[in-house]
């Protein structure tokens, strides 16, 4: 796998310092940058590059898009809604742009990889500057230069050589929780999902660059730190090691912080995984395993590889060697040719798995996946589908956190809640929420809390010392 350095940009980072030094002088203060996130975790952890690069180039980071001077949205294309939204709040920066016409506006990430939607942006948003999509995230730079010094739109169009980009400069958005991805791209191709299509092909991080990424981390303080892939168990294929050995040597690192990884494929997740986690010091006992569906002929019908026995196999496996595991999933509801007994299925093996959290979603049809192109599932059935499940899980969660009560865990304290000011809310080693009250000190700290009430959806009590 090719591996390409970020110095490579220096020449347009150079051209762009020159250029936002110059608009400071108009403007009165330094240029601003607004970075607008949506998707998943990975997009998170590609929109902290942005803001790096932004920074490096000599922007200012804002909260605010009506102050910008350059507005980056990372978009997402999982499901219709996730593209409609994006679509939307770009609609809306039309105004900006017609107040401050010097405004450059770029749309990146999954969405704008897809062609049809660069098209769409290309007519319809003619107020949009530049599109990349995520194998070109290192290229912002470049791309950026060549808008200004050009003046005109650019559409980068997809790469087809994909490589790992190293040394882009990262601008965390937390001082104590961390992304880290491991790997890019996805090679599955389940016939609903529309990641390999827009991430490009799987290729992993060379191990020394992520352990010293990790390193640094702790060595600054981090107390909670998620490596990401779409499919972490098929990291470094084809190399002398594997994620096992990864976790394993990172686990090594002395200091008080907390392990994650997400997400684990269900027909790669190995007992040589478990088997490290469950003899681990800071790899967190969580495992977000997702399920998609219970049925056998969906599974097959979805292209997952792994049939329910499988995953039950695993799953009893996880809960032998850490009967203190917190277990997750997502599920799709309404999968083309779902029956109601496949969806039965699925409600089965809920039941006997008993997760402590599940992601649910109602299918959404992906322009270019196999599963686009089958009848679909009527939206009223898909609807009561999704219903009956979400008050299932409702239920299974409430039973799983009750026991929590009377129980003193460890919470990584992350600060006030939304609602309420005096409450800090903080996640446990199972990853669930947990509200207790706090003080700003203890903000990034982690804390020992005695859980006096549980919901379905989280947990609440006191610190205790
Ligand atoms: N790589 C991860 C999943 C990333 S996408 C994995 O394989 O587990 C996160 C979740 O979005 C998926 O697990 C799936 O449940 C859901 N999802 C993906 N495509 C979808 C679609 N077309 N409609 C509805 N949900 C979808
Ligand atoms: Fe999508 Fe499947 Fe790849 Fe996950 S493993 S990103 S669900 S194609
Ligand atoms: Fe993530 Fe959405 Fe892309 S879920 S990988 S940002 S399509």
């Amino acid at each position: 796998m090719n591996q390409q350095n970020y110095q490579d940009a220096q020449v347009y980072i150079e051209k762009l310092r020159g250029f936002t030094a110059e608009l400071a002088e108009v403007l009165g203060h330094t240029p601003k940058c607004f970075v607008l996130t949506f998707g998943c975790q990975q997009n998170e952890a590609d929109s902290e590059k942005l803001a790096g690069m932004a920074q490096d180039m000599g922007y200012e980071l804002c909260d605010d898009p009506a102050d910008a001077d350059l507005i980056a949205v990372n978009t997402c294309a999982i499901r219709e809604h996730a593209e409609q939204k994006a679509l939307s709040i770009v609609g809306q920066y039309k105004h900006l742009k017609a107040k401050k016409p010097s405004l450059i506006i770029a749309v990146c990430g999954c969405m704008v990889a897809q062609e049809h939607r660069r098209e769409d942006i290309k007519h319809k948003y003619p107020y949009v500057d530049l599109t990349f999509g995520t194998a070109s995230l290192h290229r912002f730079p470049e791309l950026l230069w060549q808008k200004i010094a050009r003046s005109r739109r650019i559409f980068c169009p997809e790469e087809t050589e994909y490589i790992v980009a190293e040394g882009m400069p990262i601008t965390r958005s937390s001082d104590y929780r961390a992304w880290v991805s491991i790997m890019y791209g996805c090679n599955n191709f389940c016939s609903y999902c529309i990641v390999p299509y827009v991430r490009g092909r799987e290729r992993s991080r060379d191990k020394d660059e992520v352990i010293a990424e990790v390193r640094d981390l702790v060595a600054r303080g981090y107390k909670d730190i998620t490596l990401l892939g779409q499919n972490v168990n098929s990291y470094a294929k084809g190399k002398d090691y594997d994620f096992a050995d990864l976790l394993s040597e990172l686990d090594k690192i002395e200091g008080e912080y907390v392990l994650r990884f997400m997400t684990s494929h269900p027909k790669d997740a190995s007992y040589k995984l478990i088997d490290v986690m469950a003899s681990s010091k800071h790899i967190a006992h969580q495992f977000h395993l997702p399920l998609q569906s219970g049925s056998d002929s969906i599974l097959k019908a979805m292209n997952r590889h792994y049939d329910k026995a499988r995953y039950l196999d695993i799953v009893r496996y996880i809960r032998e060697k850490m009967p203190d595991a917190a277990l997750s999933s997502d599920i799709i509801v309404g999968f083309p040719g779902e029956t109601d007994a496949d969806f039965e299925d699925t409600m089965d093996i809920l039941r006997t798995v008993r997760f402590d959290m599940l992601f649910s979603f109602i299918y959404s049809p992906r322009k270019g996946t196999p599963a686009a192109e089958k009848e679909q599932i009527d939206p009223k059935i898909k609807g009561e589908r999704f219903d009956r499940l979400l008050a299932l899980q409702h239920d299974i969660a409430l039973e799983k956190n009750q026991p929590m009560v009377g129980k003193t865990i460890r919470v990584l304290c992350d600060g006030p809640s939304k609602n309420n000011p005096e409450i800090y809310s903080g996640r446990e080693e199972g990853n669930k929420i947990v509200f207790f009250t706090a003080t700003p000190e203890q903000v990034g700290k982690f804390v020992q809390v005695k859980i006096d009430r549980a919901d379905a959806f989280a947990l609440w009590g006191e610190i205790v010392n």
